[in-house]
């Protein structure tokens, strides 16, 4: 029994004041570790004030992004160890925003998840396809090769702490989310991807989340389907009453 694991994703939203409230009213209402895993990734500034406050409760704290590289001259950017250093739990990889206006390629991706390991940071790893690619039926070949190539030079140890999101991006604050029976199809097709590159223990294992448009009011019927086990989530994360009711429902 795989335990669900639901990520807030904040994007650029949220003032410090704002981000500092929202965790101040959730962070000791949230489930014990044992049944959920609860995490909000927040803009990477806030990361260390987030931490302290969520000290000795469930919720873990997440970044949106980092760069590959241990350290360097890259202007703005914020390495793996210095995630580390603040103690941030979860890193998300991938994600179709930072695909298409930051030009993260799969074979980055791929660096990055060996980085946030290196730097004992979970990796949220993103695929999921464009409503063209959906139309096209290619939404399987997608994600397989996201998946395949985000994967590749782990061990099956390694692999079975990383945790896959699908989120395919026409559904991605737009208010349409994929049917329960969409994503849980797609959400098996990456199992049987782990499968076929490792073995069925390790697919097993693997946790792997839908995102797109997941609210209180659609999170149980998703959560119901067998190959999804959580939720990565937008808009409805902003708000605590949201936050705390998906988690709630994890
Ligand atoms: O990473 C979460 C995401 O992109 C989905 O956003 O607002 O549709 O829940 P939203």
């Amino acid at each position: 029994m795989r335990k669900p694991i639901i990520a807030g994703n904040w994007k650029m939203y949220k003032t410090f004041d704002e981000a500092v409230a929202f965790i101040e009213e959730v962070s000791d209402k949230v489930p014990a570790q044992d049944k959920v895993d609860a995490v909000i990734c927040s803009p990477a500034l806030y990361i260390p004030t987030l931490k302290a406050m969520a000290d000795d409760t469930a919720l873990a704290i997440g970044a949106q992004t980092m760069h590959e590289a241990e350290e360097g001259a890259f202007t703005g950017e914020i390495s793996p160890a210095q995630l580390e250093s603040v103690g941030t739990d979860y890193v998300v990889l991938g994600h179709s925003e930072r695909r298409e206006y930051y030009n993260e390629t799969d074979e980055a991706v791929n660096r990055k998840v060996a980085a946030a390991l290196a730097h004992n940071i979970v990796p949220i790893i993103c695929c999921g396809e464009t409503l063209s690619e959906r139309e096209a039926d290619a939404t399987n070949e997608k994600v397989t090769t996201q998946i395949t190539k985000a994967l590749t030079g782990f061990t099956a140890e390694e692999v079975k702490h990383m945790v896959i999101a699908y989120e395919p991006i026409w559904a991605i604050g737009t208010g349409k989310t994929a049917t329960a029976d969409q994503a849980n199809e797609v959400c098996g097709v990456i199992r049987q991807v782990v499968t076929e590159l490792y073995d069925e223990a390790t697919a097993q294992a693997i946790r792997i989340q839908y995102g797109g448009s997941v609210k209180p009011e659609n999170i149980d019927e998703l959560l119901a389907k067998e190959h999804i086990d959580g939720a990565l989530v937008g808009g409805a994360s902003l708000q605590p009453a949201s936050y705390l009711a998906l988690v709630e429902a994890g």
